[in-house]
């Protein structure tokens, strides 16, 4: 497969950072992750993160507008040329609108996009356990993987903080807004035949293999059409 343009997408707490980062690794390709190039934002106190901070605060989307261009940018640079990982982007139709338009510009398109389902319940248990490094954004959870000293990433040392928008009222927001805005993505990407289903219920070794074993499905199924 010569390029591979991924997204991932699924509900708050699914765990398309978890995969990301290892996917990342995998295949060496650069990682977009909205929510983080945000948060970095809102700690770097820049122009974006002022706008955007108020709406994450409360559990809403950026406006569209805000963010379609610092992923158009990112696409459009050289290290993307052999593909990227996006990771909640698109969020909306008009983003998944706007991320087309853009590859079509550059005479490319999505090679696929992961869908990482996983009931509302668990993604509550989730996200109220989870415990995020303040410096690079390493995701743990309490329970389901607990770093090895309480408080502190295992990766950088750095602090692990609860994210401001981790708490149980803004968690619930999160998931309505997902399932209004988000969601329509779903069909969206299932009638270009775009969308892969992955269970996300299962431990992440389980899901980041299911993963594996799409990916390589999807290699061999481009083989044999040319
Ligand atoms: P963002 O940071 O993207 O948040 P999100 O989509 O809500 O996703 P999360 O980061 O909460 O969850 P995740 O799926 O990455 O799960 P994780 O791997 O951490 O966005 C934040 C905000 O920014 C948005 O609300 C919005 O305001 C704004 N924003 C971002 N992008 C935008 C856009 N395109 N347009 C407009 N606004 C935008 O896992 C969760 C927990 O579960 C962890 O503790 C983890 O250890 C654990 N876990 C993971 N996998 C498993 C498993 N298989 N089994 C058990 N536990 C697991």
């Amino acid at each position: 497969m010569s390029e591979l343009n991924l997204v991932l997408l699924g509900p708050p707490g699914s765990g398309k950072g978890t995969q990301g980062e290892r996917l990342q690794e995998d295949l060496r390709l650069p990682y977009y992750a909205t929510g983080d190039i945000l948060r970095a934002a809102v700690r770097g106190e820049t122009a974006l993160g002022q706008t955007a901070q108020e709406y994450m605060d409360r559990g809403d989307l950026v406006p569209d507008e805000v963010i379609v261009g610092v992923i158009a940018e990112r696409i459009d640079s050289n290290e993307a040329l052999d593909g990227f990982i996006l990771d909640g982007f698109p969020r909306t139709i008009p983003q998944a609108e706007a991320l087309d338009a853009k590859l079509k510009e550059l005479g490319r398109a999505v090679t696929a996009v992961l869908l990482i389902d996983v009931p509302d319940d668990e993604l509550v248990r989730r996200l109220g356990g989870r415990r995020t490094c303040e410096e690079n954004g390493h995701v743990f959870h309490v329970e389901f993987n607990p770093p090895e000293q309480e408080g502190v990433c295992d990766l950088d040392a750095s602090r692990l903080i609860v994210r401001d928008d981790d708490k149980p009222e803004v968690i619930r927001k999160r998931l309505e807004t997902y399932h209004a805005k988000t969601e329509p993505l779903v069909s969206y990407y299932d009638q270009r035949s775009e969308l892969r289903r992955i269970e996300g219920a299962a431990p992440p070794d389980a899901v980041a293999e299911e993963i594996r074993r799409t990916l390589a499905t999807m290699r061999l199924e481009q083989d044999e059409t040319v």
